[in-house]
C-alpha cells in the first residue's frame, strides 16, 4: 500500500505516468466515469480549505465514488482530544482512501503510519503540499509540452508557503531549472532548500525587488502571505502587500511567461491581470481535479 506525502515519493517516471494518465483523463472523462463506483474517499481537514477539499471530492465523484469526511477540527473528535493515529484508524473502517490536512507538520505521516488505506498529504503547516505540487507539474507539463529547461520565480511567502517547499523539491529533479526567489527578507525561503540547493548545484537567486528580474522568467509563481502562520499581527499587515503584480509590471515580462498561483488570491495579483493569456491559475486548478483522479486511481491500484 502506498500514500503520498512528498512529491518525491513518486519516481519521475511514475509522475510521468501519473501525468499521462491526468491527461488521459482530461481528454477522455467519460471513460474514468464509473472506475472508482463503491469506493469512498474520506477527507479529513483540519485546516480551512476550498480548493484541495473539493477538488479530491470532485475528483472522486467525477470516478464515480462517493465522499465522506470533515472540514473542521472542531467538527470531528479531535475537539475531545482524539488523536490522529487513532482517527485514522477508525476512518479505515469507514473509507478506501483518505485526504488529510493538518496545521502540524508531520500529522498526515503519523495518521500514515498507522494506517490500513492509503494516506494523501494534502498540506501539514507549512511544510508539504504535494498534490499542490502535481498539479504545479501537471499544469507546466500541459501547457508547455514538458518540464525542464526554464527560469521560474517563486514570489511572496517562501518561509512559511508549503506549496513553495514541494514545489521546489519536486523541480530539482528536471534538468535545467534555474530558480528565483523573490520575498522580502523576513519571508525567505528556508535555509534547508537552499542548502539542499547548493548541495545539488541548482542555480538560484535571491532578490527583494519582483522588477528586476521579471524579463528573465519564464513562470512566476506568486503566492499569499501566510496569515496563520504569523506569530503577530503586526508582522503580517506590514508584509501582506509587499508584491502586488499588475499591468504595469507585466509589460516587463515575456510574452509567453506563465503565471502560476496556488490560491487563494489575496492582494498579490491584481484582478485586471486575469485576462491577461498568461494568467494561468484558473487552468491550474482544473489541471488539479485531473490530476487527484489520476492519484486516486493509482494509489487505489485501479487500472482502466
Ligand atoms: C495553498 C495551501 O493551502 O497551502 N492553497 C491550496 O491548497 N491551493 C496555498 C495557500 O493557502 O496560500
Amino acid at each position: 500500500m502506498r500514500h503520498l506525502m512528498s512529491p518525491l515519493d513518486f519516481t519521475v517516471e511514475e509522475l510521468d505516468r501519473l501525468f499521462d494518465l491526468a491527461n488521459d483523463i482530461e481528454n477522455n472523462m467519460a471513460k474514468y466515469a464509473h472506475t472508482c463506483d463503491g469506493k469512498k474517499l474520506a477527507t479529513c481537514f483540519y485546516e480551512p480549505s476550498t480548493r484541495t477539499r473539493l477538488s479530491f471530492e470532485a475528483a472522486m465523484l467525477n470516478l464515480g465514488g462517493s465522499v465522506i469526511g470533515f472540514s473542521d477540527a472542531g467538527s470531528s473528535s479531535a475537539a475531545k482530544g482524539e488523536s490522529v493515529s487513532d482517527t485514522i484508524r477508525v476512518i479505515s473502517c469507514f473509507a478506501d482512501i483518505c485526504a488529510m490536512r493538518h496545521p502540524k507538520e508531520g500529522a498526515p505521516m503519523v495518521a500514515a503510519s498507522r494506517s490500513s488505506i492509503p494516506v494523501i498529504n494534502a498540506g501539514d503547516g507549512g511544510h508539504q503540499h504535494p498534490t499542490q505540487t502535481l498539479t504545479d507539474l501537471l499544469t507546466i507539463r500541459s501547457l508547455k509540452g514538458h518540464i525542464g529547461n526554464f527560469t521560474i520565480g517563486l514570489c511572496g511567502d517562501l518561509k512559511f508557503g508549503r506549496t513553495v517547499h514541494s514545489l521546489i523539491n519536486a523541480l530539482v529533479r528536471y534538468p535545467g531549472i534555474r530558480f528565483i526567489f523573490i520575498s522580502p527578507e523576513e519571508l525567505k525561503v528556508p535555509s534547508y532548500i537552499t542548502d539542499m540547493l547548493k548541495e545539488n548545484n541548482i542555480p538560484y537567486q535571491e532578490v527583494i525587488r519582483l522588477e528586476e528580474i521579471m524579463p528573465r522568467l519564464d513562470f512566476l509563481y506568486m503566492t499569499r502571505v501566510q496569515k496563520e502562520r504569523f506569530f503577530n499581527e503586526e508582522d503580517y499587515v506590514r508584509l501582506k502587500d509587499f508584491y502586488i503584480l499588475n499591468k504595469e509590471k507585466m509589460r516587463l515580462a515575456k510574452k509567453d511567461m506563465l503565471i502560476l498561483h496556488p490560491l487563494p488570491r489575496v492582494n498579490e495579483i491584481s484582478v485586471e491581470v486575469d485576462d491577461d493569456p498568461r494568467a494561468a491559475y484558473f487552468k491550474q486548478v482544473q489541471y488539479g481535479v485531473y490530476v487527484r483522479m489520476a492519484l486516486i486511481l493509482t494509489l487505489l491500484g485501479i487500472h482502466v
